[in-house]
């Protein structure tokens, strides 16, 4: 067992609720728009907002902040070799430059790119390089509760029709996101990556995983008994995926993560730093092409947007999160919430996932339509009775979608302990004893990019 001492205190404060209360209606009742200090637990997201640890802390004074040849840079190269299994590495500000520097070399006007659920950035970033983003979840994904323990899985099989429908000439890449962050966390199995792979191969596209929460998704396939939701066979014994129960997080990573021609990665996630991402390849052509655009956006390749202390942070970090102690105690906060959540029988996303427990805000507030957006309704109830901040990733942040109604409370990692914890469960379920007095929300004050309004709008009250 493994558990963490703090090394430096910092302070949260739950504000009385009549400053809830102020503050809720100056932020237009988006929580994107509240001061973090009127926060008391920030589940907002796991990006970026973890707690390093001593050794991380400890190579950051290391840190060379040459602008070429970083000895930073080598030590973030040597890590993700170890852990990842790539030796050509791209750093870059964050996931989404990795995105920017790789699908805008590999994705050109009128491509399509194919991906079990495409994240918001991911999708932006085909989108702004004119191609057309298409998602291919396996069935079991569109439901919340069937059980199905590798809900975060490719669908191979909607793959090919697409490609039926457009032609393999169109279909240049072929992405995997582990785990399935658009689709409640859930983990991808390393047989779904093989046929993945073998998918990629017969259209020859590349194929990429994005790995921001690998080794999360690794700790999945070690554990978790697992059918394959390809097979149909939801009524069989579950059996577990042949041969990983034994392995180490890391190895099962480099294999996983050894199928694919590239990874672009979030150092801000599985990376467990505050900022920092890479892209990794193995095609020389493409890491040539890669460092160019590298060079354009983020800076010159040995430090792609990150000051060399914090690409020294990111290489402690990345082979802390594949150790087992530390997934053991990462995974287990998130499903002591959801546990306590499951006994108060509050609706939430089984089995449940990676980085965050997802609430149903349908099924919580049935009476909410959802053009008055439950999830919303949620997510102001949650920080008016407790000081909680939550995302909505239902219709508020979706438009024009037939989304579930999700509402996603993100532990950030080694940050929360069990009194928090436990605070987040107490205040889901105040709310949920008044649910019949919550009422839905409108828009009032729209941005002009509706695909990013959850960022800023404003809303009042039905
Ligand atoms: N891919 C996935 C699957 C992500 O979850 C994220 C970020 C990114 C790419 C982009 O990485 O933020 O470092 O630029 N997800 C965060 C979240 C923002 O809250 O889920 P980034």
């Amino acid at each position: 067992m493994r558990s963490y001492v703090t090394k430096m205190a910092g302070v949260t404060t739950l504000p009385p609720r009549e400053e809830r209360e102020a503050a809720l209606a100056e932020a237009g009742y988006n929580v994107f728009n509240l001061d973090s200090e009127n926060v008391f637990v920030d589940l907002l997201t796991d990006s970026g907002t973890g707690t390093m640890s001593d050794a991380q802390w400890a190579a950051m004074l290391e840190g060379d902040e040459a602008y070429a040849g970083s000895d930073s840079f080598d030590r973030l190269q040597a890590a993700v070799q170890d852990v990842m299994g790539f030796e050509q590495v791209v750093p870059t500000h964050q996931g989404r430059g990795a995105e920017n520097v790789l699908y805008g070399t590999l994705v050109s006007e009128g491509d399509h790119v194919l991906n079990n659920t495409h994240f918001d950035t991911t999708r932006a970033h085909v989108a702004a390089n004119g191609g057309v983003a298409v998602d291919c979840p396996v069935d079991s994904a569109e439901s919340a509760d069937e059980g199905n323990s590798f809900d975060g899985n490719f669908s191979v099989e909607r793959a090919r029709e697409h490609v039926d429908d457009v032609g393999a000439d169109a279909v240049p890449v072929v992405v995997l996101t582990i785990t399935n962050n658009s689709n409640a966390g859930q983990p991808v199995s390393v047989e779904n990556t093989r046929a993945v792979r073998e998918f990629a191969d017969e259209i020859d596209a590349t194929f990429v995983i994005d790995a921001c929460r690998f080794a999360e998704n690794a700790y999945f396939v070690r554990e978790r008994e697992g059918r394959s939701p390809s097979d149909g066979a939801s009524d069989e014994a579950p059996s577990r995926e042949p041969g990983y129960e034994d392995a180490s997080i890391q190895a099962i990573a480099r294999e996983q993560l050894g199928l694919a021609d590239a990874v672009v990665m979030s150092g801000k996630k599985d990376g467990i730093a505050n900022i920092g991402g890479f892209a990794a390849m193995r095609d020389p052509d493409l890491f040539e092409h890669c460092k160019q655009r590298a060079i354009l956006y983020e800076g010159f390749p040995t430090y792609g947007g990150m000051a060399g202390r914090d690409l020294a942070a990111l290489a402690v970090g990345l082979r802390e999160a594949v150790e087992l102690p530390y997934l053991e105690h990462r995974i287990g906060q998130v499903r002591e919430l959801a546990g306590l959540l499951r006994d108060a029988e509050i609706p939430i996303v089984e089995p449940v996932g990676g980085h965050a427990v997802y609430v149903d805000a349908g099924a919580f507030f049935p009476a909410i339509p959802s053009t008055e957006f439950p999830g919303q309704a949620l997510v102001c109830e949650l920080y008016r009775e407790g000081g909680v901040r939550a995302v909505e990733l239902g219709s508020f942040a979706f438009p024009d979608t037939d989304r579930p109604e999700y509402v996603r409370l993100a532990l950030p990692r080694r940050t929360y302990h069990r009194e928090h914890i436990e605070h987040v469960a107490e205040t889901v379920e105040a709310v949920f004893e008044r649910r019949d007095e919550v009422s839905g929300y409108e828009i009032v004050d729209e941005p002009p990019i509706e695909e990013l309004r959850h960022f800023s709008a404003r809303l009042e009250p039905v």
